[in-house]
């Protein structure tokens, strides 16, 4: 089979592609043909060996995919042919999903619906878990509150904007380009700003009557964390998603008392470990928006296996928006 290993840490040039033997899947694993697999930030962060996982070289990077079962243990309820996405162990990549072939624990595989391609089944699961998580469990988001989105046209960012819409939420989305700007739009954002030209937070306070947004959900950090804690209203939550900026910020105890509000964290990958039966719920919610046509993963880019590299460095230099998808 092709995979894409990585055998030195580094940028996206250190993948290479190789002809490797799928061998045997460990026992209890199900084994996916891979159709097609999404590009995520963290892939980057991985190659490069600054992620909080490092798993052991070489490794063949990408942790979700979608394709056909080619095989599973009996007690998994999956057969070969089943049309499946899937999260892999980031932890234990031997398989990734940079490849024709895949291999993932049971627990982590669930069954397509029927109306969804595998573009779009590669990049469902981690942003839309990521975004309701983040809204729903972290932040409590209720129906009638403004929710601000940083990098609104980034995966995660796409994710939230359209769940704090079915959430009943007023959506307000910032965005690094005008292009950007108008693909918030199109994702149903209420408001959209250009955090590169216009300041957001005179914009947030300007369309909620100086009240601010009740919800943050921050992938970016730096001076945008620095900057949200001037826009956000009284018992207001900032969910903490990442640090594309490249800077943790450090938050400041007194001013979360002065203003009264909370700063909250956001680790998806730790439910699986601590709380895993808090995943399916929310998987089943996640498909019935999906079912209902209110939420749709905004696929931008689409690559052969082939072109992994170029896929990552677009990610990796935040020039996608949605999801940047390989196609095997
Ligand atoms: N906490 C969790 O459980 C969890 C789960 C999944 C992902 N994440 C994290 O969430 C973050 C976003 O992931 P994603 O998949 O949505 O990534 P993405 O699609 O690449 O979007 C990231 C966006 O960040 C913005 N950005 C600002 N400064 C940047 C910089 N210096 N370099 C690159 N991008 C920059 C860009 O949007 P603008 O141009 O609009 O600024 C970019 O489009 C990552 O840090 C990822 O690790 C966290």
């Amino acid at each position: 089979m092709r995979a894409w290993v990585v055998r030195e840490l580094g940028g996206p040039e250190s993948l290479h592609l190789e002809e490797i033997a799928p061998g045997e899947p460990a026992e209890g694993m199900v084994r996916i043909s891979v159709r097609a697999a999404a590009i995520n930030f963290p892939d980057a962060l991985m190659v490069a060996g600054l992620y909080q996982v490092k798993p052991e070289l070489p490794f063949v990077p990408g942790v979700e995919v979608s394709g056909e079962v080619v095989s599973a243990p009996p007690a998994s309820g999956f057969k070969p042919g089943d049309r499946v996405m899937a999260l892999l162990d980031s932890a234990g990549l031997t398989h990734g999903g940079y490849s024709e072939v895949a291999d993932a624990a049971p627990g982590s595989v669930s069954r397509m619906p029927d109306e969804m391609t595998f573009e779009e089944a590669a990049g469902f699961t981690l942003v839309f878990q990521t975004g309701w998580f983040g809204l729903h469990r972290r932040a409590g988001l209720k129906p009638g509150e403004t929710l601000l989105v940083h990098a609104g046209a980034g995966g995660v960012g796409s994710a939230a904007i359209q769940l704090g819409k079915a959430a009943g939420a007023t959506v307000i989305a910032t965005a690094g380009s005008d292009e950007k700007v108008a693909v918030c739009r199109t994702l149903g954002a209420d408001h959209a700003v250009n955090y590169k030209t216009q300041d957001f937070v005179e914009e947030v306070k300007r369309i909620t009557g100086g009240r601010g947004a009740d919800v943050v959900f921050d992938p970016v950090g730096g001076d945008v964390y620095d900057r949200s804690i001037k826009c956000i209203a009284f018992e207001g939550r900032i969910v903490i998603v990442g640090f594309t900026s490249g800077r943790i910020p450090q938050a400041a105890a007194n001013h979360v008392l002065i203003k009264n509000y909370s700063v909250v964290g956001l680790h998806w990958g730790l439910y699986a470990k601590r709380a895993p039966e808090l995943i399916p719920p929310a998987a089943r919610a996640l498909l019935d928006l999906y079912a209902a046509g209110k939420i749709k993963p905004y696929v931008s880019i689409r690559l052969p296996l082939s072109e992994a590299p170029r896929a990552l460095a677009t990610v990796a230099e935040g020039k996608s928006t949605g999801k940047v998808i390989l196609t095997v």
